[in-house]
């Protein structure tokens, strides 16, 4: 069985499998916190990988007006370009679901990452501890925009990027002091170009996605395809 250090692991079926239990948690991680506190505050995961989960999300029936959104990282684009993650949760859930407008708060990329990052900081300060953190996972084992070789600041909330490897090279990210105030933490990982990052973070590598997801208290869902086969148990006989 593929032990992930640190975090609790659920392997599942396909990226439709994922989709759908990452949505059932996030609906029902949204009715513990509203029960408790009145409110849900989500960060968004960027990337391809969550949006089958928020097509589900839009069907669904919530108490949305107690949701309250965030991103855990965005790209330095036009707020109405397809690429942005902010775009593409509004395209498949958040236009199609009633949660007031200035409870959704993107990261203003279009500024540049210096100024948009200085802009998120109070926002992120106002809003932690967050209720639930979604995050995905890049082949280099990055996750929101935390790339491997990268300095990661320790002291802010949110950091600008530059020179990512994925493009675009600029963006602006949570960092991990931000990212692991929360009292849960999903990561999404599916698809068979993962398993190699798959495969070192069980060997122990300190991917970023790894130093993230151990400080979060994370679950990680994967897929059969994102699973590495773990080599079978010497026979001690
Ligand atoms: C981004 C994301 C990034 C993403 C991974 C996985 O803006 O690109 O936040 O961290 O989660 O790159 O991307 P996919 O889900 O598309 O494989």
């Amino acid at each position: 069985m593929m032990q992930l250090t640190g975090v609790e692991t659920q392997v599942l079926a396909d990226t439709e499998a994922v989709a759908a239990e990452t949505a059932r948690l996030i609906l029902d991680a949204a009715a513990d916190a509203i029960a408790a506190r009145g409110a849900f505050r989500l960060v968004l995961a960027g990337g391809s990988t969550p949006l089958a989960a928020y097509r589900l999300l839009a069907q669904a029936q919530a108490d949305w007006a107690h949701w309250h959104l965030y991103h855990g990282d965005e790209r330095c684009l036009p707020p109405d370009s397809p690429e942005r993650n902010s775009r593409a949760a509004d395209d498949v859930w958040l236009a199609k679901v009633p949660v007031p407008r200035e409870q959704v708060h993107p990261i203003p990329a279009e500024q540049g990452a210096p100024a948009a990052s200085a802009a998120y900081e109070p926002v992120v300060a106002g809003a932690v501890p967050f209720d639930l953190v979604l995050l995905g996972m890049g082949e280099d084992g990055h996750t929101a925009s935390l790339f491997p070789g990268h300095e990661i600041l320790p002291g802010p909330l949110v950091m600008p990027v530059h020179d990512a490897p994925k493009p675009p090279p600029d963006r602006v990210s949570l960092t991990p002091s931000a990212l692991c105030r929360s009292r849960r933490m999903l990561v999404l990982v599916t698809g068979a170009g993962k398993q190699a990052a798959v495969a070192r973070w069980a060997a122990g590598e300190g991917l970023p996605v790894a130093r993230v997801a151990v400080g979060g208290n994370a679950l990680v869902l994967l897929d059969r395809a994102a699973t590495p086969a773990m080599p079978p148990e010497p026979d001690l006989g």
